[in-house]
């Protein structure tokens, strides 16, 4: 039998963690225990921006898609009947994210709209980043196109029997510049909520607005995290999931990155698990972790003190 890598033979084993573990979390969400987890928050990679290896190098959005289906779905297992689960994704034009030298042929840029001249430094530039994948026979991926990819995985997700609860968006007070494009420039970013079941907890009073305005952080370790999201986006997640803040109760990130979702669950006085591939990031999430002062219920914001409504 393969050693396991997490060891958590019950919950209650959880309580008290405050780590990211090393691997793919298509593996390691099967060593949790079932019904286990109270908050999942997390930002899967999003396709076609990575050049290493994991989740969101996959050629094919179909496979990017499937392959995050596939690792929700061992997540809705480890989650509690009770509990939530949060996922901020970005979604992608079937256009390359950075031209490559013979990608001025597809290009609608310029002043004559034929693209770029093909010297251009956009199409000389050496990067490994994503193509556009175009199949003449499937519509929605021909060029140019949004593909809609977090919709295809929240469609995906109820398929597997998630429940589908809602949508924040987050307003970003300092939105990346997108130069000059023919569609509106995206100044926000979509956070999903998903339940196992309707009977999740929520807080209910103050309610929870749809759209939350606050701007992404700078980065601050030796490693740099490029795809960190900020606290606040964590901290808004936990607390809007109504949950008690204290070591009982156990956050799961499986895309866990530099580690800000374990942080702000540290801060909160809750238990967290975390999974990365990257092992240079593991480190610096264990680090980041581990110097973050321990909360309590007593430290949380007044509106947090309160048990989740139900
Ligand atoms: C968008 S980043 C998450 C950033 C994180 N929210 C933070 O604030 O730092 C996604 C992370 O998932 C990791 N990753 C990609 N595929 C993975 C997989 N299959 N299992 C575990 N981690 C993976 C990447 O290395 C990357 O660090």
């Amino acid at each position: 039998m393969p050693k396991r890598k997490v060891g958590f033979h019950t919950p209650e084993a959880i309580i008290g963690n405050h780590k990211v573990f090393a691997g793919d979390c298509n593996n390691l969400l099967h060593e949790l225990p079932e019904n286990s987890v109270d908050v999942l928050v997390t930002s899967p990679p999003y396709w076609g921006q990575r050049t290493s290896n994991g989740t969101g190098v996959e050629v094919d959005p179909r496979d990017y898609v499937s392959s995050l289906v596939e690792i929700f779905s061992s997540a809705l297992v480890a989650l509690k009947p009770t509990g939530v689960c949060w996922i901020n994704i970005g979604d992608a034009y079937n256009t390359p994210v950075n031209w490559r030298e013979t990608d001025h042929v597809y290009s609608s840029l310029g002043a004559d709209k034929n693209g770029l001249d093909e010297n251009n430094s956009a199409y000389k530039k050496n990067r490994q980043k994503r193509k556009a994948f175009i199949r003449k026979d499937v519509s929605w991926l021909q060029y140019g196109n949004l593909l809609a990819l977090p919709y295809r995985l929240i469609l995906g997700l109820c398929d597997s029997g998630f429940v589908f609860r809602g949508e924040v968006i987050w307003k970003k007070q300092n939105p990346l510049p997108e130069g000059r494009c023919r569609r509106p420039h995206r100044v926000h970013e979509p956070i999903f909520l998903l339940a196992k079941s309707e009977k999740h907890e929520f807080t209910i009073s103050p309610s929870i607005k749809s759209v939350w305005e606050f701007p992404n952080e700078g980065r601050k370790e030796k490693h740099a995290h490029f795809s960190r999201y900020p606290e606040e986006l964590a901290r808004r997640c936990i607390l809007a999931s109504g949950v008690d803040l204290k070591p009982e109760t156990v956050i799961l990130d499986p895309f866990a990155g530099s580690g800000t979702t374990g942080v702000v669950a540290k801060q909160l006085g809750c238990s967290f698990v975390g999974f990365e591939i990257d092992e240079l990031h593991v480190d610096s999430s264990n680090d980041r972790i581990n110097n973050t002062d321990h909360g309590s219920w007593e430290d949380a914001p007044p509106s947090a003190v309160r048990k989740g409504a139900r």
